[in-house]
This record gives C-alpha cells, structure tokens and sequence, in this order.
C-alpha cells in the first residue's frame, strides 16, 4: 500500500511517498480502507521533530491523526463492526495512508450524510474541544465560550458545537476575511486580533471558558477577562509556553487553569469521549445544526504541498488528503 513517511524531521519535503507493507489488525482491532486522512497542526509538529513529538525514536514513522474509511477487515474480538462498515477513527499516527489498523474503540460510524473527507476531519478535532471544553472546563449550558484561532480546525469545530449547544460565543482571527467568515458562522462576536486588542474589547463580556492555543502574552490577557469561577484551558502555546502570569487574578476569581494533550490520554479516556460524541455531537452533524468546513483537499502523495498551505495560515478549516484508489 502507499504511504506517506517521515524519517528525518524538518521542512514539508521530508514527507515522502512509499510503498509499504498493509498493516494486519490484532484481536481488537480494524483494518480500515482509508478514503480520507485529516491534516492536523501537530502533524507540522511530528514532521518537524519525530523523536520529540512522534515518538519515533529514530524509526521512520507514517503521521496521521484521523481517517475515514471502509472497515477491510475485523480482529478476532470484534463484534460491533464488520467488512463493508463507513468508519471515522482516530489514531496516534499512520492516517497518511491507504491502510491502516484502529482499535474498536476508537472507531466511529461515519455520521449519516457525511463524505468520507468531511468525516475524516471530525475525530482530532472534536476529541480535542469534547475533552477540554465540556469534560474538564465543565462548560454548562448559556456560558460564554471564547476560541482564539477560530479558523483554526479546531476553532470552527468548537465553536459550532458550543453554538448548537445553547452557548453564546467569541472568537478572534487574523484576518478580516477570517472574521467575516465566523461572523457568517454564528459566532456571536469575533475580532481581528491584529486590528484590536481582545483584551480591551472582550474586558466587560465576563466570559466563563477560553480554550487557547496561543499562550505567550495572551495568558494573561485571558485570566484578566474571564469571569467569577472561569476557566482557561491550553491546548497549545504558539506565541509561548512560559508566559507570567499574576496569581492574584487566579485567586480573586476562583479561576481555574487547565490544559490536555490529546495523544497520550489512555485508550479508556479516548473511548469515553468517542462515546459520548457519538451520543452528543453526532445528531448535530446528521441534522446539520454543525457542518464540518474543508478548506482544500490534496491527493496523498501531495502531502507535501498540503503541509505548506497549513503552514500559511492561510486556510479557513479543514485540510484533508484523499486517496487516489477513490
Ligand atoms: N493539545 C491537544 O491535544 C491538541 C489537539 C489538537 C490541536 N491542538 C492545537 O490546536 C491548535 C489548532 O490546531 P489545528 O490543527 O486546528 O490548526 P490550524 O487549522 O492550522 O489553525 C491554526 C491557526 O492558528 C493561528 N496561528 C498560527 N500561528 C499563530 C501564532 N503564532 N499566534 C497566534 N495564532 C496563530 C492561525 O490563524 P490566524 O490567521 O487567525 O492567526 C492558524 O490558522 C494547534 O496549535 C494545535 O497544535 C492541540
């Protein structure tokens, strides 16, 4: 089967196009036909630093957080799936590819009326704001949820699902384009953060939860605006993972600071968000209330060029690879 593999780190070049052996699925597990493989920004960060981020430890590795596919063939153990089934999965790596094997639980029916290339870019993404806004931040029903990046993958996903689900939402960009873009969304209040200062803007909207991914300055710019008993959630750094911050705004609230990385969470966390997605998220994706945004589509062996575009920033969502055998 083809697949894309990493074996040094550095820029979008070293993604290079294999032939390798089809991976075969223990008692556990699925051998999905990969349709669609959702790009994701630690995907950048595997490319860059396997060792680091991929845990490579030299060996040559196939990133790849999320696909869509039809299930090839099934484990011994398996009984909820079977030959021929429409699947999404999430994985820890090997998504840049025709095959690929998944643990059970980790597996997800396509939702109803969904391509495979809209469903391959739901698991990373949802998983992520699941975990951090509703399961750890608590996020209740009527609160104020503020995404920064909120083109970002994860930004549009997390701010449709927290629209769907009663709760009035604020977001920055770095663009007008991108603003307009969420203002269109339904995103109650969006800025350009190169144009005004969120901090100003948002200071008197006593907002109650803020997922970040830019850390540095924004940290306590976001601890300043957040209300009585809020909570900042980090799921990346990109402007700093060492910023100072004044205790006294954490104590005079009651605030709390949180943070997760996805990846390393056990196979037990992991299938206790599938499953409540499944439960929660799905139906809005089948009624349409959210719909998965794609930005651009590329062939797997332009993994390369694909890499790039995320690098731009350019983009407005999803980026996903497609499978020539389509
Ligand atoms: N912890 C976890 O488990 C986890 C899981 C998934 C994703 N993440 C993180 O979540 C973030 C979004 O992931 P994604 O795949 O959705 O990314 P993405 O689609 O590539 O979007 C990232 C956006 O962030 C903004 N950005 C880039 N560099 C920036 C900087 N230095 N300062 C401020 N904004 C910057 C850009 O939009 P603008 O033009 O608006 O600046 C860019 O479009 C990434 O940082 C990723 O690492 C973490």
């Amino acid at each position: 089967m083809k697949a894309i593999q990493v074996s040094t780190g550095g820029g979008a070049e070293v993604l290079k196009l294999a032939n390798i052996d089809s991976p075969k699925p223990g008692y556990h597990e699925l051998l999905i036909e990969v349709k669609a493989a959702g790009i994701n920004r630690s995907d950048v960060m595997v490319r860059e630093k396997p060792d680091t981020y991929g845990g490579s430890k030299g060996e040559t590795i196939v990133p790849g957080l999320e696909v869509a596919g039809i299930v090839k063939e099934v484990g011994d153990k398996i009984t909820s799936y079977k030959v021929g089934d429409e699947v999404c999965a999430l994985l820890t790596q090997g998504g840049y590819a025709e095959e690929v094997v998944v643990n059970e639980k980790l597996t997800m029916p396509v939702p109803g009326g969904l391509s495979f290339t809209e469903a391959a870019s739901l698991p990373e993404v949802v998983f992520t704001v699941w975990f951090n806004v509703f399961q750890q931040a608590k996020i209740e029903k009527g609160e104020k949820l503020l995404i920064h990046g909120g083109t970002s993958g994860i930004g549009i996903m997390g701010l449709q699902m927290a629209k769907a689900m009663g709760m009035p939402t604020y977001s920055t960009a770095g663009t007008d384009e991108k603003v307009r873009f969420l203002t269109d969304l339904g995103v109650d209040n969006a800025i350009n953060y190169k144009k005004e200062d969120f901090s100003e803007i948002f200071k008197n909207e006593n907002i109650d939860v803020i997922l970040d991914m830019v850390g540095g300055d924004y940290t306590r710019k976001n601890l300043d605006i957040l209300a009585k008993n809020g909570r900042l959630c980090y799921i990346n750094g990109m402007k700093g993972l060492k910023p100072e911050i004044n205790l006294w705004t954490i104590m005079s609230k009651n605030l709390i600071l949180t943070g997760s990385l996805l990846k390393p969470q056990s196979i037990e966390v992991k299938a206790k968000i599938a499953r409540e997605v499944v439960q929660k998220i799905w139906p809005l994706l089948e009624d349409k209330s959210i719909e998965p945004v794609i930005h651009k589509t590329f062939p797997l062996a332009e993994a390369a060029d694909a890499h790039r575009l995320m690098e731009s920033s350019d983009h407005i969502g999803k980026i996903v690879l497609v499978m020539e055998k389509n």
